[in-house]
């Protein structure tokens, strides 16, 4: 089948390289120079495991085609997927600027009949919108042409995006006519789609699914953060109260863990979105604005906990080092957007400290977004990043930190207090060694 995709970000490239890895003839376009000169040269512009590859292989057989120029991708699918950002604008709302300027050069040079489907997350409504450039937009090249619509929600997860797009828990495919759901079956017929694991509904429905299912994570997290804030006032703790809590199977263990709160270039963006979506609806969305207040303060919380033992111990942040141990959102990707690594990193140089940071992945990424600090560096190892510092703080969960022994983190600093934002040590253990040791709920471990 001739596909388009447009954008080659986490979305785009992941489903143009599966794509044509499924047997399809795909054209994937891309604006971002520096993104497109990685392409050229067979390289993920971003981390991702197994993506380098599976694009070197898709580009050798010749099923995909990367180019500078939407309009050579509009010309070529009979199916084609908008994977472009929909940042969010300074109100909370989505920018669809994005997705329209690709609608208006599909609408103008797209096959009569293609199906535009839309995988990026756009709020309800928004499929409405993209037909209504496509038919403008084609009225304005003075074209005949026609077009359908349909939306594919993404629910891919960083890190692990290859299993995901090949075993997907769920695909959704949102559509108002019979012909969009045949051709939808068959771009993913390979795959070999469970029908219990299918679900096809309108458009609309499909657009709400994917902003539920992200805000309902959001939830689970800023609740077991406010839980955790309970636990540390009230004397109970958080791994307790979990453990007690995910035995019961209609709660289940996952998104339980509380920590300096989520970030990343969805949950944000998409809680607040959704609140936004239910402000203009006129249906207030309480539990998902709350959600998102909670984590605002949650993402900084650890920096200004550091801050005031600091302050409380009447010792000046300059001259003191902070290690900071992860600056991914989360682990296994170098995404770095909204990451509450970041956003303490800022806090603490803004407040005087140093900062060493160390991530396996994203030290280039993370790098780049506190440049302009002098008093920030980057560590190649987590030891390094570690030698003679005052505080390590603790905020992405990788596999390697929680192998370090806490011995060893007190042999290497030069006083052992540790603000563990993702509660990856053992509390025993790291009090056992001799560790000052914070973590959120686990005070009266
Ligand atoms: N990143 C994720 O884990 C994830 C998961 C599910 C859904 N989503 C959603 O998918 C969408 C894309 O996310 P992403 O993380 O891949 O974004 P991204 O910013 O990494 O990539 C988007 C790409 O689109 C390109 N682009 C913009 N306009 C274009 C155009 N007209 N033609 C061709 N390319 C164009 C940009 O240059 C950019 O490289 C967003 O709506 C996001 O919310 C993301």
């Amino acid at each position: 089948m001739k596909i388009s995709v447009y954008g080659a970000g986490y979305v785009g490239l992941v489903q143009a390289s599966c794509l044509a890895n499924l047997g399809h003839d795909v054209v994937c376009a891309e604006l971002s120079v520096s993104r497109l000169a990685a392409l050229a040269q067979g390289k993920t512009p971003f981390y991702e495991p197994g993506m380098d590859e599976l694009l070197t292989g898709e580009l050798a057989s010749g099923r995909l085609r990367f180019t500078s120029d939407p309009a050579v991708a509009a010309a070529h699918g009979e199916v084609q997927f908008l994977a472009v950002g929909t940042p969010p604008l300074a109100d909370g709302s989505s920018d669809l600027s994005y997705l329209l300027a690709a609608a208006d050069t599909i609408g103008a040079n797209a096959p009569d009949d293609a199906l535009i489907v839309t995988k990026s997350t756009v709020p309800v409504g928004t499929g409405k919108k993209v037909a209504a450039q496509l038919r403008s937009a084609a009225l304005k090249a003075g074209r005949s042409a026609s077009f359908r619509v349909a939306s594919n929600p993404e629910f891919l997860a960083e890190g692990r995006a290859l299993p995901d797009f090949m075993e997907p828990q769920r695909t959704v495919f949102g559509v108002a006519d019979a012909k969009a759901e045949a051709q939808l079956r068959e771009v993913y017929a390979p795959l070999k789609l469970g029908n219990d694991r299918t679900l096809v509904m309108s458009v609309e429905s499909a657009e709400l699914a994917k902003y539920a299912a992200n805000a309902m994570l959001a939830v689970r997290i800023s609740f077991m953060n406010e839980l955790a804030n309970l636990a540390d006032a009230t004397g109970a703790c958080i791994d307790s109260v979990r453990e007690a809590m995910s035995l019961d199977e209609r709660v289940g263990r996952k998104f339980l863990n509380s920590g300096c709160g989520y970030g990343g270039s969805c949950f944000p963006k998409d809680v607040t979105s959704l609140v936004k979506q239910g402000e203009m609806a006129g249906t207030v969305m309480r539990i998902a604005d709350a959600a998102s207040e909670i984590n605002i303060r949650q993402r900084v919380a650890m920096a200004d906990r550091i801050i005031s033992l600091f302050q409380s111990r009447g010792k000046a942040p300059v001259g003191c080092v902070v290690a900071l141990w992860g600056m991914a959102f989360k682990p296994d990707t170098d995404d770095v957007r909204e990451a509450p690594a970041v956003l303490m990193a800022e806090r603490l140089l803004q407040a005087g400290f140093a900062v060493r940071a160390y991530d396996p992945q994203a030290s280039e990424t993370g790098a780049a977004e506190l440049a302009k600090y002098t008093n920030f560096s980057v560590a190649s190892t987590a030891m390094e990043a570690l030698a003679d510092a005052d505080v390590l703080l603790i905020a992405t969960e990788w596999k390697e930190f929680g192998q370090v022994a806490p011995a060893d983190v007190a042999r290497f600093m030069r006083a052992p207090v540790v603000f563990d934002g993702r509660s990856v040590f053992n509390v025993a253990a790291a009090r056992a060694a001799g560790l000052d040791y914070h973590a959120f709920g686990r005070e009266h471990a």
